[in-house]
């Protein structure tokens, strides 16, 4: 096993250059609820744009208790633009479990076994909330890791090596009386210091104990086995307004993919395009004077890219059926997942007149 730097050098820079962060406790005992929501936010999200989201979601959802009893709607919607929404459904979940339990579980152990929580979460949870002596992994720290030892063998195969290089920390009493700071020492480093492309070496209070900086390979480090190119999909979506200014807006099942959101009525997303004569029979209703929004938006999903039409429509007025909502189209997007607010921005410089207008 390589030889670890000291913990102490990282957690005196880290009470030095500590980021502020909205989600971070600042003197007392950080709230786990807290710990928790902003973990999940984290996933996936960066720090940036979780900032304002954590606020704002915390101030309609306080504690535990408040999100358990919210509908399910209401924290979807709260959700709406952050992605990745199995997150959202799992978070009322797990909100649901912990307030019928009493309390989160105190170590990382328990708290994997609630819906949406792995072996990261559980275990950064389980650092900062609760002081267990455990290193969340995810990829800033694998980053650092794997620079410390000039690990050359490459992502994602290599990840348990790193994850025990990780651990190795907890044998160092000074990271061992200290988890949580440890942890997010380890986030603020890979996030400012450690950087994934110029890594500021100069700066680091492990320089010249990094075996990578030592060689001056930092910057290519890790390795990643190369990623196979994403699949173009293609899709057609259908904005229909009522002479109110209303959309007529469908819920997605509630599983899978955008599940519980609020979408535009459209197509299958599929590998080829979609011509208008093909796209219109998924018109959500029958019959209509449909005009093709011009341009294509673009949305990347983990799997996917995905490329969209527009299609748009007017009508006096709109009956919804089962499945269906309508929403004012003033600050609708506020209500959808990103991929919808895009394809709606079509709609932004296409403004066909109402019916009985112009
Ligand atoms: N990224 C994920 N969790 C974090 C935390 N607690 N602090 C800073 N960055 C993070």
């Amino acid at each position: 096993m390589a030889i670890l730097p000291p913990a102490a050098a990282l957690l005196d820079w880290y009470d030095r250059h500590r980021r502020v962060l909205p989600f971070r406790a600042t003197g007392g005992a950080p709230d786990p609820y807290q710990v928790w929501l902003s973990e999940v936010m984290l996933q996936q999200t960066t720090v940036a744009a979780v900032g304002p989201r954590f606020a704002r979601f915390l101030a309609r959802f306080p504690d535990v208790a408040a999100l358990a009893a919210a509908p399910d709607a209401a924290v979807m919607e709260e959700w709406a633009g952050l992605g990745y929404y199995a997150r959202a459904r799992n978070l009322l979940a797990c909100a649901r479990a912990v307030a019928a339990a009493g309390g989160f579980p105190r170590t990382a152990e328990g708290l994997r076994a609630l819906p949406g929580i792995g072996p990261y979460t559980a275990a950064a949870i389980a650092a900062i909330a609760f002081g267990e002596a455990v290193v969340p992994v995810d990829g800033n720290v694998e980053r650092v890791m794997a620079r410390l030892a000039a690990e050359e063998r490459p992502l994602p195969g290599v990840k348990p090596v790193l994850a025990a290089l990780a651990g190795g920390f907890m044998a160092d009493a000074a990271a061992r009386a200290r988890p949580g700071d440890f942890a997010q020492a380890l986030f603020d480093l890979g996030a400012t210091i450690c950087t994934p492309r110029t890594p500021a070496c100069a700066l680091c209070p492990w320089r010249g104990g990094c075996v990578a900086q030592r060689r001056g390979v930092a910057a290519e480090l890790p390795r990643k086995v190369p990623k196979r190119a994403r699949p173009l999909r293609h899709g057609a979506h259908f904005l229909l307004r009522d002479a109110a200014g209303q959309v007529l807006l469908r819920r997605r099942p509630p599983r899978g993919l955008l599940g519980g959101m609020l979408e535009l009525p459209g197509t299958p997303w599929r590998e080829g395009g979609w011509e208008t004569a093909e796209a219109l029979p998924f018109a959500p209703r029958p019959g209509l004077r449909w005009q093709a929004v011009p341009g294509l938006a673009r949305h990347g999903f983990t799997h996917f890219e995905l490329e969209m039409r527009l299609f748009s429509a007017e009508v006096p007025a709109l009956a919804v059926a089962e499945g269906e909502e309508l929403r004012p189209l003033a600050g609708l997007g506020a209500a959808l997942p990103t991929v919808m607010r895009r394809v709606l921005g079509l709609a932004s410089s296409f403004p066909p007149p109402l019916a009985g207008e112009g």
